[in-house]
């Protein structure tokens, strides 16, 4: 097992948004790459786990060796993920949109000369790392991110609480750090012994990183 000390352990990953239809044209989204899940998603299986990636709709392509579902909605990833446990190991990247339309409009909403703009109506999506966090099928391992713009380690540790995470990766995406849609990334890894700064680099360092410490605790 030296190169591969994740052999016959299941994972699942998230990455990417959700899109959350408001007509069939038009959608309700969080920014996302889908960069730094798919990184971890092939890492895991190069360290030999058999991997399971929830994507939302992402620009870039499957990562090879990784079983990927292809999903739009936060209520459609969710039933991806409970469908992939049992697992060992959950790792969920995607940026969820925390909101959906209540109801879509199932034709296009035409513009109407001289009419006042519609109103949406939102109501809350199914928290999935929560819901996994909290599942009687519980991977022995989950980790989660936590993309902020302020109070960084304080948000992200009340979130490991929370959501019953075992690490929260926690970065700082404010518009000027460049994280999001770039290539590096600066994280800090929040766990139930404390927390740790790792130096900027890119995300696929990251991703090995994540991997590898992942590993540690099936060692
Ligand atoms: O609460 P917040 O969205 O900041 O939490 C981020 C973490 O929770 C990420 O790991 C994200 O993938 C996950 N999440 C989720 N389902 C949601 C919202 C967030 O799995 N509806």
């Amino acid at each position: 097992t030296g190169d591969k000390p994740l052999a016959g352990k299941k994972a699942i990953v998230t990455s990417g948004p959700t899109h959350e239809p408001i007509d069939p044209v038009r959608y309700i989204a969080n920014r996302s790459s889908g960069k730094q899940g798919h990184a971890i998603a092939a890492e895991l299986s190069q360290l030999g786990a058999e991997v399971t990636l929830v994507s939302g709709p992402v620009i870039i392509p499957d990562p090879k060796g990784v079983k990927v579902i292809h999903v739009e909605r936060a209520e459609e990833m969710r039933d991806a993920v409970l469908s992939a446990l049992p697992a060992d190991i959950a790792v969920m990247v995607a940026a969820v949109a925390d909101w959906r339309v209540a109801s879509a409009a199932g034709n296009k909403i035409k513009k109407q000369p001289g009419e006042t703009p519609p109103s949406l109506l939102l109501t809350e999506n199914p928290d999935i790392l929560k819901t996994v966090g909290h599942h009687a099928q519980r991977p022995k391992l989950v980790v989660g991110f936590a993309a902020e713009t302020q109070n960084v380690a304080e948000n992200g540790r009340s979130k490991l609480e929370r959501k019953g995470a075992d690490y929260i990766i926690a970065n700082d995406v404010s518009p000027e750090t460049g994280i999001m849609g770039g290539d590096r990334n600066r994280v800090k890894v929040i766990g139930k012994a404390g927390d740790e700064d790792w130096p900027e680099m890119d995300k696929q360092s990251v991703a090995e990183k994540i991997a590898r410490l992942i590993a540690s605790h099936f060692a």
